[in-house]
């Protein structure tokens, strides 16, 4: 998608993040302070990089803005940091400390937000499955709302609250027909997916919920996509489920205090991408606008506004650094798989690189583009078409689909790929055996291990007949 960059060495600002600058004698890669080389010899390849001044920044910028955007409209927002995106203590104590409340959407996620002392009053609970136990933790621990997906949650989390004598705040997950894709939406009536209830079925289950005394019942819950760039689905969504707000209100005799418009704010993976992106200041102040105008046509106040955004907080935030293992020029012409705009190139430079699919699943999940520059030096020569691939036993292990490097990347470059920040650790496997690599923040401080890798040991440990070399065998 990006073979129209002019320089394969540019460093576009809107894909990498902002403090990841080239040393202007070496050329090298610099993120935060820390040279690439000094990265990967201090902390092995591949490696997840974060930089946490840029994840603080971005977390409070997306934070002020969505606060600015309910003030005028004249009410308040609350803005959770999506765990899903990439949770572990620190990235979970920087949402915090930016002012962020944090989702998580397992008892496993509930547990890092815990072990970083996230305020469990600024911890909000998803799940289609949560299960009896992880309810009971939640409740148990004061988590401030649990959002049920099922009316059989509606019981469970009833039973839990009442068993430990509190009242537990619940939203109700609606699904409001509306599903966004990158660049447009689809507005039904029902969904066929798997979370939330139908909107249509909103008030039985409201009363259902307004029956408990253990559960206060704030609000509706959607959440129409990920990786959205326009905003009509958001306000689409918005207003169907205002139209409600008047019926639950009657209802629970009292307005409806808050309204939880999810996530799925989109982000650019490449130059091309860019171009589309949204400010999200500008798709808030359009989302504010449509439940403003919502609350007038139905006449019901103004609802308290929540957003629940991971990738636009920390996929920027992210790179990840490889090690060129070997190069492999394939000749295009008559080639099944090039794309048209293949064709003007007489070969594709196929880049293999030791991770791959293990540490980012997007592509051969979601066919998602990256971008992809030498990280260890810059170079004159001419611009090749490359594929970046993994090393697993799957031809769809591509790391970059399509994108231009100097063509004589070669063997032991580092490469960095941008905006991997999101769902690459979080969704990462041990797919052939690789250990998943560390994570490692940086900052205008230097550079911290934060998540430690995995070791083959670490795998092998897994096996119950595995013994470290060197213990006896047991009986
Ligand atoms: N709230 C709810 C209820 C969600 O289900 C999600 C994402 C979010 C918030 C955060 O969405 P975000 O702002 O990060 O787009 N693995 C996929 C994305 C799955 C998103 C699932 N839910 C990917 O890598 O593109």
């Amino acid at each position: 998608m990006t073979t129209d960059v002019s320089d394969p060495n540019e460093l576009d600002q809107r894909v990498f993040p902002p403090t990841a600058r080239r040393d202007p004698e070496t050329g090298e890669l610099r993120l935060g302070v820390v040279s690439a080389s000094t990265l990967i010899s201090q902390y092995g390849s591949p490696l997840y990089v974060l930089d946490e001044d840029v994840a603080r920044a971005r977390a409070r910028t997306i934070r002020v803005a969505l606060e600015a955007e309910a003030e005028r409209i004249g009410t308040t927002a609350t803005v959770y940091y999506a765990g899903k995106a990439l949770l572990c203590i620190d990235v979970a104590r920087w949402m915090s400390e930016e002012g962020l409340a944090v989702d998580v959407a397992s008892g496993g996620e509930l547990a890092v937000a815990l072990a970083a002392g996230v305020d469990p009053s600024r911890i909000g609970f998803h799940g289609n499955n949560k299960s009896e136990q992880e309810i009971g933790r939640a409740v148990g621990a004061g988590v401030g709302t649990i959002v049920i997906d099922s009316e059989i949650e509606t019981e469970r989390v009833a039973a839990a609250a009442r068993a430990a004598g509190i009242r537990q705040r619940v939203r109700l997950r609606v699904n409001s027909g509306v599903h966004a894709s990158t660049h447009d939406y689809l507005a039904t009536a029902h969904e066929d997916q798997k979370f939330g209830q139908p909107l249509s079925d909103a008030p039985r289950l409201v009363a259902a919920i307004l029956a408990h005394d253990s559960l206060e019942f704030v609000g509706l819950h959607c959440h129409i996509g990920s990786q959205i760039f326009a905003a009509d689905g958001f306000r689409e969504s918005a207003r169907r489920l205002m139209a409600v707000y008047p019926e639950l209100a009657r209802l629970a005799g009292h307005s409806i205090p808050e309204l939880n418009l999810g996530g799925g704010f989109g982000i650019a993976y490449t130059s091309a991408q860019a171009e589309d992106v949204p400010a999200l200041a500008d798709v808030a102040r359009e989302l504010a606008d449509m439940v403003a105008d919502g609350a007038r046509e139905f006449e019901v106040p103004v609802p308290h506004l929540a957003f629940e955004p991971g990738r636009i907080v920390i996929g920027p935030a992210g790179v990840t650094l490889y090690t060129v293992g070997t190069t492999k020029p394939v000749p295009l012409a008559g080639s099944d798989a090039a794309a048209p705009a293949d064709l003007g190139h007489s070969e594709r430079l196929y880049v293999s690189v030791d991770g791959g699919m293990s540490d980012n699943a997007r592509p051969a999940l979601y066919g998602a583009d990256y971008q992809v520059r030498i990280a260890n030096r810059t170079s004159g020569a001419d611009p090749a078409l490359v594929r970046v691939v993994g090393k697993h036993c799957e031809a769809g292990d591509i790391v970059v689909h399509r994108d231009v490097l100097p063509g004589d990347v070669r063997a032991g470059d580092t490469l960095v790929v941008a905006a991997t920040g999101a769902y690459c650790w979080s969704l990462a496997s041990n797919y052939n055996h690789l250990p998943r690599p560390p994570i490692v923040a940086v900052s205008g401080r230097g550079a911290r291990l934060i998540v430690h890798g995995e070791t083959e040991d670490d795998l092998l440990a897994k096996n119950v007949s595995w013994r470290p070399e060197g213990d006896p065998p047991t009986a």
